[in-house]
Order: C-alpha cells, then sequence, then structure tokens
C-alpha cells in the first residue's frame, strides 16, 4: 500500500516544494483549496480525479480528570477537518513493573507530580504530525507509525498514555467514519458475543484503607440466559452484600472500584460475605460464581508472600488457594502469585487449572512477549486484557489473538482509575472475548460500561458462561 508515503504529504504553504513521493497507479495528489499561506496543510490523495476521504487531519489532546482525581488524557481525533473520535486513558493502582510507561510530569507542585502535559505535548506536537495524512480505518499503520517513532520497548519516550489516547481515538474515528458502533467494527462479520460480568463488589488491597489483602471479590453470574438478567443478578448481589454488611456493623465507604470495603478479620471472611450475598440476593452458587484478583505482587516482599498477617511460600499461598477452591465457588483466580514468580503461577496452573481460571494481569501486561513465555510453561490459563498496559490498539488484539490462539482465555478490564470512557464495552463484545470486568455497579466511571453493554445488548444476544 500508499500509506507509508504520508509524511510526504504535510507541508507548509509558504514552502512551494514538498518531498517527491510515487503515488501510485489512479492515485494523484493535489493541494487543499483555501489553506493560507505559512499554515499547515494537507494534500489530499485523489483517485480518478475524486478526492478519496476518511483520513485523519488532525489530533487535538487536553487533561481530563480520572475516578481517582488525578489527571489523565483525553484525545480527539479530527477525520476529513470533522472530529470523529475521542477516547479516555485509564490508570492503575497496582500497576505491575512490567507495564508500559505512563508519562507522568513529575512537578511536584502541580497535581502531586501526576500532571499530563508532556503527554499532552507529545499528542499534538510529534504524533499528530505522524498520523495526519493517514486513512484512519488503517488502525494497525496507525500504531506501528506510532511504535516506530517512539523507538522504545516500553513507549518511554512518547508515553504510553499519550499513544493510547490516540490510538482509541482513530479507533472510535474509525468506526465513526464506517458509521459503525464500535464493536461491530472491532468484531467484523464474526459478530457481538456479550462478556460475562466479574462484578467486584468488596474491594481491598491497594484500591481500599482496609486490612483485607485480596484487592477484588467479584461475583461471575454466569449461569444465565443473557447479558441482562446477569448483570441484573450481579447488582442485586451488590445490594445485598450492604445489607449483610451493615447488619454486622461493617457498612463504611467503597474503594476505588466501588466495592465495599471492609475491615476484616480474615481474607477467608471476604468468601463468606459473597456466598452469603449471592444466597441473600436469592440466587444460588451455581449460577454466580465468585472471581477474584489477589494481586499478589502487591503482598510478595523479599521474605515471601504477608498474607493474614503470616508469611508464605509460593507453595504454601498455592495450599491456601486449593483448601479456598474446595469450600467456596470460586470460578477465577487472578495474579496469585508475583509476577516473577514464574515457578509459582505455573505450579498452581498445572494443579488447579482443571477447575479455576488463572488469570495473568501484572504477570502479562498484555505484551505478547511476556505471554509467549507464559505459555511456553503453563503458568495461566487466561490472560487479562488491559489497552494501557502496552499502549495501542494493535498489541492489544496481538496479545489476544496469542492468547486464544493457545487455548487460553481473554479477560478485558478497566483500571482503578477510570473515566466515562467506555470503548472497553465495545472491545469485549467485538473481540469475542466473553468476560469484562469493570468494577462494582457503583460510581459512573464503572456503571458507564455496564450501561454501555446493556446499549450492545439490544443488537447482540448471545451470552454463555465460558468456562
Ligand atoms: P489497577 O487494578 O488498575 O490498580 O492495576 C486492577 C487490577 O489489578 O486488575
Ligand atoms: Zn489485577
Amino acid at each position: 500500500m500508499w500509506l507509508y508515503f504520508h509524511n510526504s504529504v504535510t507541508y507548509e504553504c509558504a514552502k512551494t516544494s514538498f518531498k517527491p513521493c510515487v503515488a501510485p497507479l489512479g492515485i494523484s495528489l493535489k493541494r487543499d483549496e483555501g489553506v493560507p499561506s505559512g499554515s499547515k496543510g494537507v494534500f489530499t490523495w485523489h483517485w480518478m480525479g475524486k478526492p478519496m476521504s476518511g483520513h485523519i487531519t488532525g489530533l487535538d489532546a487536553r487533561m481530563i480528570l480520572d475516578s481517582r482525581g488525578n489527571p489523565t488524557v483525553e484525545v480527539d481525533c479530527f477525520v476529513d477537518g470533522s472530529l470523529l473520535g475521542r477516547a479516555a486513558v485509564p490508570s492503575g493502582a497496582s500497576t505491575g513493573a512490567y507495564e508500559a510507561l505512563e508519562m507522568r510530569d513529575g512537578d511536584p507542585s502541580r497535581y502531586l507530580g501526576k500532571g499530563v502535559l508532556s503527554a499532552i505535548d507529545n499528542i499534538t506536537d510529534r504524533i499528530e504530525e505522524a498520523l495526519v495524512g493517514l486513512p484512519v480505518d488503517e488502525q494497525r499503520v496507525i500504531d506501528e507509525v506510532m511504535i516506530e517513532l517512539d523507538g522504545t520497548p516500553n513507549k518511554a519516550n512518547l508515553g504510553a498514555n499519550a499513544m493510547l489516547g490516540a490510538s482509541m481515538a482513530c479507533l472510535h474515528a474509525g468506526a465513526a467514519v464506517h458509521e459503525l458502533p464500535l464493536w461491530k467494527y472491532i468484531g467484523g462479520v464474526a459478530g457481538g458475543l456479550m462478556p460475562v460480568p466479574m462484578l467486584n463488589i468488596l474491594n481491598g488491597g491497594a484500591h481500599a484503607a482496609s486490612n483485607v489483602d485480596v484487592q477484588e471479590f467479584m461475583v461471575m453470574p454466569h449461569g444465565f440466559d443473557t447479558f441482562e438478567e446477569g448483570l441484573r443478578a450481579g447488582v442485586e448481589t451488590y445490594h445485598a452484600l450492604k445489607k449483610e454488611l451493615k447488619a454486622d456493623g461493617l457498612l463504611g465507604g467503597v474503594g476505588d472500584e466501588g466495592g465495599f470495603a471492609p475491615n476484616l478479620p480474615a481474607n477467608e471472611e471476604g468468601l463468606k460475605y459473597m456466598v452469603r450475598a449471592i444466597e441473600g440476593a436469592g440466587y444460588s452458587v451455581e449460577q454466580m460464581g465468585i472471581a477474584l484478583d489477589v494481586a499478589a505482587t502487591e503482598f510478595h516482599h523479599d521474605d515471601g508472600y504477608h498474607m493474614d498477617g503470616k508469611v508464605l511460600s509460593s507453595e504454601d499461598l498455592a495450599d491456601v488457594y486449593s483448601g479456598w477452591l474446595d469450600a467456596y465457588p470460586i470460578l477465577s483466580i487472578e495474579d496469585g502469585f508475583g509476577e516473577d514468580d514464574w515457578q509459582g503461577w505455573s505450579r498452581f496452573t498445572k494443579r488447579e487449572g482443571h477447575r479455576v481460571q488463572t488469570v495473568g494481569d501484572d504477570l502479562f501486561v498484555t505484551q505478547t512477549e511476556r505471554l509467549a513465555q507464559g505459555i511456553e510453561i503453563g503458568a495461566a490459563n487466561a490472560m487479562l486484557v488491559k489497552l494501557n498496559q502496552v499502549g495501542t490498539v494493535t498489541e492489544t488484539l496481538e496479545a489476544m489473538d496469542l492468547a486464544s490462539s493457545h487455548g487460553l482465555n481473554n479477560v478485558i478490564s478497566h483500571r482503578s482509575g477510570e473515566t466515562e470512557d467506555v470503548t472497553i464495552a465495545d472491545l469485549a463484545v467485538g473481540t469475542r472475548a466473553g468476560q469484562i470486568k469493570t468494577g462494582a455497579p457503583a460510581r459512573s466511571d464503572r456503571v458507564a460500561k455496564y450501561n454501555q453493554l446493556l446499549r450492545i445488548a439490544s443488537d447482540v444476544d448471545e451470552y454463555r458462561s465460558p468456562f
């Protein structure tokens, strides 16, 4: 294709010459009408004398706030002069060491060092210049141009937050150009699959001020016929948990993902409350199971895993999980072990993978290299999918492809710092991932994703247990 000539089509009117480029047969370049002298513009591609449409003509970027009151990046993508795509970037708290770099200004006098002015400058200067002129529906080319421009293995040059904002804004604009809902644009002719939601109704770890080590206790309504029925059961269970905690005098605030955040005598108490809530809402544990995100990297230290006031070896921790699997309806355990404990991961997956989904989050960081390493040793049977761990849509889809082609499940995920952006809801349906975790049914940053899924559900019926 001729796409890589795009640098040759940016020009400044003051200059009369531009880099020569060879257009394919039938395609010619023509200067935009009425671009004032001295300003920047683009040449329009013409095919048989008619202008071709659907090209990126500009990016705009600004700082907005996320759900924790921290700055984040929002990007607008202009196509043929019109605003057609907008996206905002999420941010983690229990971030994996191998994630792509989130660029923060580090100026302690602004937003406690968390400003994103440098990331925004990178979008409006360097990324915009590189992308202008590209067809907006060539997502792979768009992302590859940015990856090349960045030139580092962890996006340290442009910032993964800058790159992802641009990547997702272009994705939305591409869908708009084709007049398709985003999920359909992503999925093509494969058709959508509604994901089973994992609702994080009890928050602990780095997302709460409580003494609970396990970061997320989620309900997973997998035994229902439709997404709407499953979601309703999850929401009713959230309300039932509130009632149970209130009855025991444990109802305080909520954590970063909207779930309740009580202090508990032991982590296992969280599991007991989950079962009480499921049954209290009138459902059975066959219809609705439990998914945990232990986020074990957070409590892994040099001497072992610090849980419930004890220091456990990797083997001890695996035994704790096996005991829980015997006693509770647990369907999925995410980050049961630390991000460098490859042995612990594969030992546990070999032993228990037949009866529980083991999900790599900090372990794989949505990156093909780490995932390939994990596949090699059977570290997990599922991958958590977070766009901002890798920094572009294309690399996210590549990691998902690698996972599913080796029989691993994909679980689409929000971050603990979110915005009203709902891209992940469409990503889950369009890629037919089958599972999504996006917090409690509380606080608009979480509910926005469930509401988008409810909208999509009026067009997509298919819903089934991934197990
Ligand atoms: P994070 O938490 O966004 O704070 O990393 C979510 C998770 O660990 O899955
Ligand atoms: Zn996690």
